[in-house]
């Protein structure tokens, strides 16, 4: 088996992310490896018009800055849950696209993702996001399923 010594965790903020996380922490744990959080921004482009571009300049910037918040508390938890450092990052995108190239730029060994989020419908099998990046990445993915579901 290919050693697992890095693994990147997306997290939505949804319960069924949590759940993941606990299960990324469970195997960083037992694997010695490295635990990275990722949270992805998405800020639809061309959607304002030019008029406003200031504006919504400002609210994407006081989005960013939220996400950013509050995925310092959540790494806050994971670190103490751990008991060694996580790290914690925000990327701006479409949320697969970002999750698969922040996994192949960090040639993480695993990936561990919820099934569902904060958006979709529970009765498909697996949200969009989810899906694409089972389909696209560059290393394994564990699915976690939420127990809410
Ligand atoms: N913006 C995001 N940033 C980081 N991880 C995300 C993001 N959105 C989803 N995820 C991850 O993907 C998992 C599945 O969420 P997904 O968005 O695929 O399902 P959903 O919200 O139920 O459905 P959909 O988004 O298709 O309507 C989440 O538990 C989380 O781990
Ligand atoms: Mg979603």
């Amino acid at each position: 088996m290919k050693p697992i010594r890095s693994i990147l965790c997306p997290t939505d903020h949804s319960s069924c992310a949590h759940e993941a996380l606990d299960d990324a922490i469970g195997l960083a744990k037992r694997f010695e490896a490295s635990l990275t959080l990722v949270h992805v921004c998405y800020i639809p482009v061309g959607f304002y018009a030019e008029a406003s571009v200031l504006y919504s300049d400002e609210l994407n910037r006081g989005a960013v800055e939220a996400a950013k918040a509050e995925l310092e508390k959540l790494k806050a938890d994971a670190e103490r849950e751990l008991g060694r450092p996580v790290v914690a990052k925000v990327r701006i995108g479409p949320p697969y696209a970002e999750i698969v190239d922040e996994a192949r730029e960090g040639a993480y060994d695993l990936i561990v993702i919820g099934t569902h989020g904060r958006t979709g419908l529970k009765h498909f099998m697996l949200g969009s996001v989810a899906e694409r990046v089972v389909r696209l990445a560059p290393c394994r993915v564990l699915t976690v399923r939420g127990t809410t579901q």
